[in-house]
């Protein structure tokens, strides 16, 4: 189970930055209000992210199909952007041993290399097509929409490639995952019978990774995807009551406001303590900003990374404006044993690293920058994963999508919709259109 600690956010650790026991009682008197609102949401599928993990369904045909593309293809290429490739890209770094696309296919237990093309720069487009050989590579296109420029301009030049160079038919070298009955994609995969799946229709794209967005190319990869749903299962059951002593992701949502409209904390820091997770921070940053940031209102997220980053930004964290609140999200066993980074020769003024392991030091130095914050009055809380394995990632991943939706009802704003992003949209057509 992970594990959280809010001790840093209060009052009696931090002083007047610190929510004090009169904030949590005004938070648990908000909090029915919020959990009825969320309840709405799950009945009427806005937040189907919660409900989809206990579909007995959700995983029927994608690990048929993975081990499938598994056996026939060198390399796994995704296109899609946003929640289409966040969560995935997330998983993969976190649960894929590094240096995954170098390694042998022996080494990589017969499973494909991985490469997700998320944004649309012709330098990489063209790098990547030109290193791949498209006979062996899956092209898994994602778009739940099926409307999106990037992807869509992604998936017409692949499928000319593929017309080109597949050596058989082009449509064995494709996969589409999007909504089962809208969008463009949709009669494209009827009409030319591709390989597909479909999603849940309400199911909004930064809280899709547990379906086939994210769960089939996972699997393709070997990654334990039952274990993930397992962990957001447990994570879902432990956060079901309105209860901030028992329910973490209601602590999480219901204090992040807080601390954001009482205490002039507008920007939330997502600080993991683990290469693994660098981009757990990506995806959080996506959750939080596309659905908290409506109407005025919502918390900026911001990237880092420890150790890395106390070179970087702590000096800001530490002493520049007091407009932060800091999460760190630690790991209490790395998968590699301690024994192999431990440290036996030193210089005597190094004397301190005699006998400890990176690890180890990485964990104190985490503990020391918290502490540090804590005493100079800036809130911090700390998320502590027994290790990174599937199961402690789905139940993380959950925990931060259940926080998003409460944070959503305490903001009184819809999380699931985006509508600031339509009109640059609609202007980039405009603008190609008349190009
Ligand atoms: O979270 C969201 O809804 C967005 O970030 C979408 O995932 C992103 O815009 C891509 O949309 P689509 O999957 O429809 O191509």
């Amino acid at each position: 189970m992970i594990r959280f600690d809010f001790a840093n956010i209060m009052q009696d650790r931090i002083g007047e930055n610190g929510l004090t026991a009169d904030d949590i009682s005004a938070v648990a008197k908000l909090l029915p209000n919020a959990h009825s609102r969320f309840s709405g949401w799950r009945s009427s599928r806005d937040a189907i992210f919660y409900d989809i993990v206990f579909d007995d369904h959700l995983t029927i045909g994608i690990e048929e199909k993975a081990e499938e593309i598994s056996e026939n293809f060198d390399n796994l290429v995704v296109l899609g952007i946003g929640g289409s490739a966040l969560g995935l890209r997330c998983a993969a770094q976190a649960l894929l041993p590094p240096f995954w696309n170098i390694k042998t296919r022996n080494d990589r237990g017969g499973r494909p290399r991985l490469f997700v093309l998320d944004n649309i720069d012709p330098e990489t487009f063209c790098s990547l097509t030109e290193l791949i050989d498209p006979r062996r590579t899956c092209f898994t296109v994602i778009s739940k929409s099926g409307k999106t420029t990037e992807t869509a301009a992604q998936f017409f030049l692949v499928q000319k490639m593929l017309k080109e160079k597949s050596g058989g038919d082009w449509r064995n070298n494709l996969l589409i995952i999007t909504d089962p009955s809208s969008g463009e994609l949709r009669p494209l995969v009827e009409r030319e019978k591709i390989p597909s799946f479909p999603l849940e229709p309400k199911l909004g794209g930064r809280f899709s990774f547990m379906s086939a967005v994210g769960l089939f190319p996972a699997a393709c990869l070997g990654i334990d995807i039952r274990g993930l749903v397992e962990g957001a299962q447990a994570m879902a059951r432990r956060c079901a009551e309105p209860d901030l002593d028992k329910n973490p992701a209601y602590a999480l949502g219901a204090y992040h406001h807080r601390l954001d409209t009482k205490k002039g904390k507008r920007i939330s820091v997502m600080f993991p303590y683990s290469d693994s997770l660098t981009l757990f921070s990506d995806w959080y940053a996506q959750l939080w900003a596309e659905s908290l940031g409506k109407g005025g209102k919502g918390q900026t997220p911001v990237k880092a990374l420890g150790a890395t980053d106390q070179h970087s930004q702590v000096q800001l964290y530490m002493e520049g404006p007091a407009d932060k609140v800091l999460t760190f999200i630690g790991v209490d066993e790395f998968r590699i044993p301690s024994s192999e980074t431990r440290i036996e020769e030193v210089t005597e003024s190094f004397g301190y690293l005699k006998g400890h392991d990176l690890g180890s030091i990485i964990r104190a130095e985490q503990m020391a920058t918290a502490q540090a914050l804590a005493k100079a009055g800036r809130p911090n809380l700390t998320v502590s994963l027994p290790r990174v394995d599937a199961h402690h990632m789905g139940e993380l991943f959950m925990a931060y999508e259940i926080a998003t939706a409460l944070a959503g009802a305490l903001y009184e704003i819809n999380p699931f919709d985006q509508p600031g992003v339509e009109l640059g949209k609609v202007l980039t057509r405009e603008m190609l259109t008349k190009a």
